[in-house]
């Protein structure tokens, strides 16, 4: 395989599609329902245009891409989000995963449904990475997520990632399909490398129908009180994943959390859901500078990084891309999707003459709608 021939992460995403198998492409790349908030995260970015001043730019040399989340230092704006079962997409899963973040010098959110466990990747990247951990209530058992969050303490981890926005198992109707002409039963030995065999087993028992059985057993509805839990259970940083509305980031600056990650989980989950980039501007003005935010969803240019740290974001998150690069190329192809989003920023900062995440303000793009009016 030959990385160095593909320019941008669109060519990532074909490459990968031929390496993975059907159904875990199906499981990587599905939005909910008919995937109307999947596309629209994308096309939210086109419907900013970049409006740079002239004699204003910069050298590339100039710009500093590397920002503090939480007071830890990465690299480039730009962490890799939370995303399930790597081992699909490569043998080594997270593994590979976390070594291409460190080498990039930035943050891994690890999923609570990843296929490595937190010592292997903890392992893996000799406790050097920048790593947090992500967590939803599971199986209704408390004493589940207490062990993650030990463990994660104990191993390293800085921060806790609780996913809100997750409460059942989504309308997929390509797992939907998939369930009802295999009758499929879950043969490979995948795991969930963070739970005990008794709990894999609860989530696949043999003859499980990852539809219909595992649909029940998986999540849990979340409340405010849960975060509360948490908290009362760990001195780590907590975020919460999957704030779209003003409101809920009014009630989370009243729970002790430490950040507001702006998601609507790639599509996946609830369809008709506003793109991340317009639910942004209203978080942002919502929290007031009271806690750090940050944004997923169809994050795939350097111009789409700008667009977002302009409306305010402290740094963006990258799922599906990451999954590319691991199919194509293990833990190069991650390093290279991050390098390959970094080197884009780079010139578009230095094009709009940004030296760093912190100059790139509002004034640098224009809603498209303002030039039809
Ligand atoms: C996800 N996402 C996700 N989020 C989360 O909080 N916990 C999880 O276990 C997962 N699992 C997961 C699996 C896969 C295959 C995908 C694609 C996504 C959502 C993820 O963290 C993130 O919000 C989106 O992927 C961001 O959108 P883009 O960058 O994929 O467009």
């Amino acid at each position: 395989f030959n990385s160095s021939i593909l320019t941008c992460l669109e060519e990532y995403e074909q490459s990968a599609h031929s390496k993975v198998k059907e159904s875990a492409w199906n499981y990587y790349s599905e939005g909910s329902c008919l995937g109307q908030t999947k596309k629209e995260n994308i096309e939210a970015f086109k419907k900013y245009y970049i409006l740079p001043r002239a004699f204003r730019a910069c050298k590339e040399s100039e710009v500093d891409l590397s920002v503090n989340i939480l007071g830890s230092k990465m690299a480039l704006p730009i962490g890799v989000a939370p995303t399930g079962r790597h081992a699909l997409a490569h043998p080594q899963g997270e593994e590979a995963t976390v070594k291409g973040c460190t080498r990039a010098g930035v943050c891994m959110i690890q999923s609570v449904f990843s296929n490595k466990s937190m010592e292997e990747v903890t392992e893996s990247c000799k406790g050097q990475g920048l790593r947090w951990m992500q967590l939803q209530p599971l199986l209704s058992e408390s004493c589940v997520v207490e062990d993650i969050i030990k463990r994660a303490e104990s191993l390293g981890y800085s921060g806790i990632v609780i996913t809100c926005d997750q409460p059942n198992f989504p309308i997929s109707y390509a797992a939907m399909k998939e369930s009802k002409i295999k009758n499929y039963a879950i043969k490979n030995p995948e795991v969930f490398g963070n739970f005990s065999k008794e709990i894999n087993d609860k989530i696949f028992s043999p003859e499980s129908n990852p539809y219909s059985e595992v649909k029940e057993k998986m999540f849990e509805p979340i409340s405010w009180d849960w975060v509360d839990w948490v908290r009362s259970i760990t001195t780590l940083p907590i975020i919460i994943k999957g704030i779209l509305n003003p409101h809920d980031a009014e009630e989370a600056l009243k729970h002790d959390i430490q950040a507001i990650y702006v998601s609507n989980h790639g599509g996946r989950v609830l369809d008709s859901v506003p793109p991340t980039l317009y639910a942004l501007p209203e978080i942002i003005k919502a929290v007031n500078g009271k806690v750090e935010v940050y944004v997923d969803g169809g994050i795939r240019h350097g111009t789409d990084v700008l667009k977002a740290l302009a409306l305010g974001a402290r740094a963006v998150f990258v799922g599906k891309p990451i999954i590319w690069g691991l199919a194509c190329n293990g833990e190069d192809g991650v390093f290279d999707v991050l390098q390959m989003l970094g080197d884009e920023l780079r010139a578009v900062m230095a094009s709009t003459g940004c030296k760093r995440a912190s100059e790139v303000t509002p004034d640098i793009i224009r809603l498209a709608s303002n030039y039809y009016s």
